[in-house]
């Protein structure tokens, strides 16, 4: 850890280029990326550093909406009289896929079916999901399809076990089960099962066929999306992984009634963040709609997972390997990581570490001048009114932040390069050109010294 905290010293001691104004706007280097919040869709702008404006469209390359919302009626569907999904499209040229929303798909079995390559299939779950939705699971897969034989495999539960040993027990029962090349993996539960089954099925075989059942908020509106699949190190979340993406991502959102209400609220850390990232609008109509989330009111939630993944959809289908723009989805994470990683993980969960984390981003945001104080406050209010914390564990140091943080993944030549606000709600940049006494700053006022 000595090493790692040393290398974060380095870039905060780092001195600003001699060039450099006192507005953090004079000097820019050429991998600052500012996103913009439109109508139209996401705007990227490359060596930008002022904020976003109508009239800063010079330079600036816009890119149409990929990802479709549409209702496609499936066969079985309209003969069982079930509702028909609403599917948004993850446009990634062969690599494309569904994601399939709505209540009952898993009564729906064409639509899973049709995804399985091959007669085999392991589904991995855990020892909570299992005993819930295992049955209907398999009861989909082979529904009709009295050639497909379903394996499973049951890891224990928790974000502790998202380690090389519990994936470890994934490749013990595939190899035991003598699956082959043309398998399919299917995860079954939140994003923990979803990044452990995706990594498994990206290295089994050098690669097998994978489908993705999120059971969660969060994983059906983030983690389940995009193929960033991976495991845990001691020093750090999600170090070990692979980005591989699955065949189709099914949100049966009839599953999140038996979700925990402190599982939902983590969810939705990651909905707001979509907001004040890319999508003003939607962050405005989450300031409406909170209470009906929290009460789950189903057209609420289908909305809110729908307009989520359609966001994560359309940065995916522009930015697959996180060149730039991909990496906003991050808002918060980097000091959220560092709650989870010295907090040991699972006492917090993801979604509330990420809730301090944008906190955090957002004050130094402020700090630095880049956004208006209204923005601070109603990022207060509405990670408040989805009962989400707003500052990190007490016991939380300025070190402890400073060691987890010098070797997250967004340090490029030993810069830590952060997601700040900047701008009107709904736009942000990713950037290492920040007034490094504000980071302190940020770190002094949210943790002991
Ligand atoms: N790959 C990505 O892009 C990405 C994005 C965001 C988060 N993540 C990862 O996702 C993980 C967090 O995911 P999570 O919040 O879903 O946590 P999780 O997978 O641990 O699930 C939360 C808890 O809810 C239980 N559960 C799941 N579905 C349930 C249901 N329908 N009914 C009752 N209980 C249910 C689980 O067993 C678990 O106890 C973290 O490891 C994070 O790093 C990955
Ligand atoms: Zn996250």
């Amino acid at each position: 850890m000595a090493a790692a905290a040393n290398a974060f010293r380095l870039s905060v001691a780092s001195p600003k280029p001699a060039a450099a104004a006192s507005s953090p706007d004079a000097f820019v280097r050429p991998e600052t990326l500012s996103f913009c919040s439109s109508a139209g869709g996401a705007r990227l702008r490359r060596s930008g550093g002022v904020a976003c404006s109508a009239s800063a469209a010079a330079g600036t390359a816009r890119f149409g909406v990929r990802a479709s919302a549409t209702q496609v009626m499936d066969k079985s569907a309209s003969e069982a009289g079930s509702k028909a999904p609403t599917t948004v499209e993850v446009d990634l040229g062969n690599r494309s896929y569904p994601i399939y929303i709505g209540s009952g798909l898993l009564d729906q079995p064409e639509l899973l079916q049709r995804h399985v390559h091959g007669k085999r299939v392991l589904v991995v779950t855990n020892d909570t999901i299992a005993p819930i939705y295992l049955d209907k699971v398999v009861n989909a897969l082979t529904k009709g399809n009295p050639n497909v034989s379903v394996d499973h495999v049951i890891l224990p539960d928790g974000e502790k076990y998202k380690d090389m040993d519990t994936l470890m027990k994934v490749f013990d029962k595939a190899i035991e089960s003598r699956l082959d090349r043309r398998c399919t993996f299917v995860a079954l539960g939140g994003g923990v099962i979803g990044d452990m089954c995706g990594y498994a099925a990206a290295s089994f075989l050098r690669g097998v066929n994978f489908i993705q059942i999120p059971t969660t908020v969060m994983a059906q509106v983030d983690s389940s999306v995009g193929g960033k699949t991976g495991i845990n190190h001691r020093l750090g979340k999600n170090l070990i992984g692979a980005f591989y993406q699955p065949q189709c991502v099914l949100v049966d959102t009839d599953t999140l009634s038996t979700l925990p209400d402190r599982e939902l609220a983590s969810g939705l850390a990651e909905v707001i963040k979509y907001g004040l990232i890319r999508d003003a609008e939607f962050f405005e109509w989450q300031e409406k709609n909170m209470h009906a989330l929290m009460a789950r009111d189903p057209s609420a939630l289908a909305y809110a997972i729908k307009r989520s993944c359609e966001n994560k959809a359309e940065v995916v289908s522009l930015d697959e390997k996180e060149s730039g723009l991909r990496a906003t989805l991050n808002l918060g994470h980097t000091f959220g990581h560092a709650i989870e990683t010295s907090f040991g993980y699972g006492q917090w969960l993801h979604g509330e570490a990420v809730a301090a984390g944008i906190v955090m981003a957002v004050d130094m945001s402020y700090r630095v001048g880049w956004i208006d104080k209204s923005i601070v406050t109603r990022v207060d209010n509405i990670l408040k009114q989805a009962k989400l914390p707003t500052f990190p564990p007490e016991t939380m140091t300025v070190e402890m932040f400073k060691s987890v943080m010098a070797v997250d993944k967004k340090v490029a030549d030993g810069l830590l390069r952060l997601i700040l606000l900047k701008g009107p709600l709904g736009n942000c940049v990713f950037t290492g050109d920040y007034d490094r006494k504000a980071l302190d700053e940020t770190l002094r006022a949210f943790s002991k010294s």
